[in-house]
């Protein structure tokens, strides 16, 4: 396979578009909880970033040389407040969102998020029921606020974790952070019955991949879904090398190798993991020692089943995670044009906007310029959320 670095650039505040038939009002969509994109996929899944800072320094995520003091961060005023993030998600939720992500950076840097979290476990799917909220942390501050977001109405959590031994670790978040304090955010978070718990390793060669069995031997049988990653080559600056990249077919082949394991069938549609589960003595899944998941971004493109929309920290929505541009919802809600509704008027643009998608990076990506990818100019992960 072929090598492939990706330029620096910064592209956030260029080229963010409102498509013109989504400000029209004799074409106004009004939602039924049945949009679809122009490859018949559904949205049901919006990924909220809260923040697009982060306490860590993960090189595959917001490498230290780029992400430095200097770095400019969105100040307080571009990011949507609580109110405005809950307005777009009632409206997304209409157009049949069952499932809210919050994202970062790191989500819980933002105060009072769980503030944000009270109000949004107040909406009601189409058909009427809670709405499935859960976030993805690096695990820093959740020993210490696991009790509050359960008490808000946070379901679940997933944690990031790329290995159990220490100087790995500490590696790999750059920021010097030890094991053991994610792992008493994880037994915090269990304790508060935010569960099922989810753990994320991101999986690069070269680097921890000597990890995959201690961690799943750590976390088999304890009711905690671990899941490897393949290292994407998202965003513009970590410098993603195919080379680097570990497929999820070997990650299970090694994992075989000393723990049997079954796959499973998936769990719901558009899931991003492909689920496979411990295997006892006689070849069949056992419940008792749990799963594993693998999530083939780079060597299994899941884009055919893509319901997912991602709003960035600014209010922007951007509707793949590899996307250069996103279209720029807070204008609408900041200063709607005189006159007219703007809760309508969002609702139409959203709906406009999914109807026309037609995104599919990662299917794509084998066929792109080598060089050059979509034009290199892609958003961080750190700002659109994972
Ligand atoms: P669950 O509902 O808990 O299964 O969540 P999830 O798998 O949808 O979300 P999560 O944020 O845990 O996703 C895990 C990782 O998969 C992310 O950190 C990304 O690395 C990757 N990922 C998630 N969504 C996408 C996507 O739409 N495209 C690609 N290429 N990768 C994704
Ligand atoms: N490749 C794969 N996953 C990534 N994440 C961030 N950067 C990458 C990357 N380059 C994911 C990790 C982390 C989450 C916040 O984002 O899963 O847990
Ligand atoms: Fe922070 Fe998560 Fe990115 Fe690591 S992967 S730098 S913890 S946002
Ligand atoms: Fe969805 Fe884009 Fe990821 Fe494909 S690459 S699964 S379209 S976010």
């Amino acid at each position: 396979m072929s090598e492939r670095v990706i330029p620096l650039v910064d592209q956030r505040h260029t080229g963010f578009r409102t498509p013109a038939a989504a400000l029209s009002t004799d074409q106004l969509i009004q939602p039924n909880g049945l949009l679809t994109d122009t490859l018949g996929r559904p949205l049901s899944d919006l990924r909220i970033s809260v923040t697009d800072r982060c306490n860590f320094r993960c090189s595959y995520c917001m490498p230290k040389e780029i992400f430095d003091k200097d770095y400019a961060y969105l100040p307080q005023s571009a990011l949507l407040s609580f109110e405005e993030i809950t307005r777009v998600a009632k409206v997304f939720v209409a157009h049949g969102v069952k499932k809210l992500r919050l994202t970062g950076g790191e989500p819980l840097l933002r105060k009072n998020l769980e503030v944000l979290i009270g109000q949004l476990s107040a909406l009601r799917t189409v058909d009427g029921q809670p709405l499935d909220i859960t976030l993805t942390t690096n695990g820093s501050l959740l020993a210490r606020k696991a009790h509050a977001l359960k008490a808000a109405g946070l379901k679940r959590v997933t944690v990031s974790l790329d290995g159990l031994d220490d100087e790995v670790f500490r590696r790999m978040n750059d920021v010097d952070f030890p094991v053991r304090d994610v792992l008493e955010g994880i037994a915090a978070a269990r304790e508060a019955g935010l569960g099922p718990i989810k753990v994320n390793m991101v999986v690069k060669r070269g680097t921890n991949e000597h990890e995959i069995l201690p961690m799943a031997r750590h976390f088999r049988g304890t009711g905690t879904v671990l899941r490897f990653i393949e290292y994407m080559d998202v965003g513009a600056t970590n410098g993603w090398r195919m080379d680097e990249v570990m497929p999820s077919a070997e990650v299970v082949q090694h994992i075989q190798s000393e723990l049997p394991l079954v796959q499973l069938e998936p769990s719901a549609p558009g899931e991003t993991a492909e689920r496979w589960g411990y295997a006892d003595a006689n070849g069949h899944h056992d419940p008792a020692l749990g799963e594993i998941g693998v999530i083939s971004s780079v060597t299994q493109a899941f884009c055919r089943d893509c319901n997912r929309a991602r709003l960035s920290t600014e209010g922007k929505l951007f509707l793949c995670l590899f996307a250069e541009n996103g279209y720029d919802l807070r204008s609408l809600i900041r200063q709607p044009p005189e006159g007219q509704d703007g809760d309508a008027l969002l609702a139409s643009a959203i709906g406009h906007i999914w109807q026309g998608r037609g995104d599919r990076y990662s299917e794509l990506r084998a066929t792109l310029s080598p060089d050059t990818g979509t034009g290199g100019r892609r958003v961080e992960m750190s700002y659109i959320g994972g």
